[in-house]
């Protein structure tokens, strides 16, 4: 017979960990007298950790943390990190969300340059042969891009080399798709976009909003995008300096095609011949996204957006897949 205060008392419920394969003990958070207790140690530190977490009621939650543990602990142990590094990492981590601003995410750069962005990009757009390819979202889509007409310009400051982006958006199976969105947004001819220049240039400038014509089709004018260096001027690009890595990306333009009933798609197109298209800091070239902005005299085209001859022209076809 138990005393009536602990015989009401909820059960404390034993956390259970495998620790091999053929061995299954239970934790009992190291309380004195548990059976077989695992205290943390260098070789159970990520089975006692593991089983602290084993009550997680949501069952992706607990296994994201447990696998993060495993592979965290793993590491420490396979670097021999040290005390002063692991205060190093803390520092640099905490410096880079300080780095962070309403125009500005350093964590998502921290993405991108270690390869995660791209790497989750992958595993999140398997799509099917035929489908145009997903790269990177990018640091710098941080402000709604501005509704504009198709055929308008996208340009709102002097400068830049005029050129003509047409395109048009299908399913993989070759459907035009009507109404398709498409959002795009570039650097200028210095490699600035609007938000790093706010005092400088209108806030919207070479971005912009499209919506389709009953063909999938759309048009616009702006100028040519040029390479630029990913903000170096905190804790990452500390990190590539002192990795001896370079931080430019290729030109590109940045696309996100919507349409109904269909997978959204977040890409570039780059510009080829561009320097960096083998070395971008971020890991987002692919040879499918790689596009010709030749120098042309159309007067055709010329005369149907208004654009004074020569100048460069690129046409891309942007390729979705049916969602799930
Ligand atoms: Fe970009």
């Amino acid at each position: 017979m138990l005393p009536a205060n602990t015989r009401d008392a909820a059960p404390v419920r034993p956390a259970t960990v495998r620790v091999h394969p053929k061995d299954v003990v239970t934790m009992s958070s190291g309380s004195p007298g548990s059976e077989n207790p695992i205290r943390f140690s260098e070789e159970h530190s990520a089975e006692v950790v593991e089983a602290s977490f084993a009550n997680t009621p949501d069952p992706r939650l607990r296994q994201l943390i447990t696998s993060l543990v495993q592979h965290l602990h793993a590491f420490a142990k396979e670097v021999d990190l040290t005390q002063a590094e692991l205060e190093a990492a803390v520092d640099f981590l905490t410096r880079t969300g300080q780095a962070c601003t309403d125009v500005r995410q350093e964590f998502m750069m921290l993405s991108d340059v270690l390869g995660l962005s791209m790497l989750v990009d992958e595993i999140s757009h398997r799509g099917p042969a035929g489908a145009t390819e997903p790269t990177v979202l990018g640091p710098f889509h941080m402000v709604d891009s501005p509704p504009r007409a198709l055929g308008d310009t996208i340009s709102l400051a002097p400068g830049g080399e005029p050129t003509l982006v047409t395109g048009q958006v299908l399913s993989v199976e070759g459907h035009e798709l009507a109404g398709a969105l498409v959002d795009v947004w570039q650097a200028d001819e210095n490699g600035f976009y609007d938000v790093q220049e706010p005092q400088t240039v209108p806030q919207g400038n070479l971005r912009g909003l499209f919506t389709c014509d009953e063909q999938g089709r759309f048009a616009f004018r702006t100028i040519m995008p040029a390479p630029y260096p990913v903000p170096c001027d905190g804790p990452v690009g500390e990190l590539l300096e002192a990795t001896d890595r370079l931080p430019y990306r290729p030109a590109h333009i940045h696309f996100i095609a919507r349409a109904e009933g269909y997978a959204t798609l977040t890409t570039h197109m780059f510009v080829a011949g561009s320097p960096y298209l083998d070395s971008d800091a971020v890991f987002a070239v692919k040879d499918s996204l790689v596009r010709d902005f030749p120098l042309i005299e159309d007067a055709e085209l010329a005369d149907r957006y208004g654009m004074a001859t020569p100048f460069r022209h690129a046409h891309v076809e942007i390729r979705l897949w049916k969602s799930s």
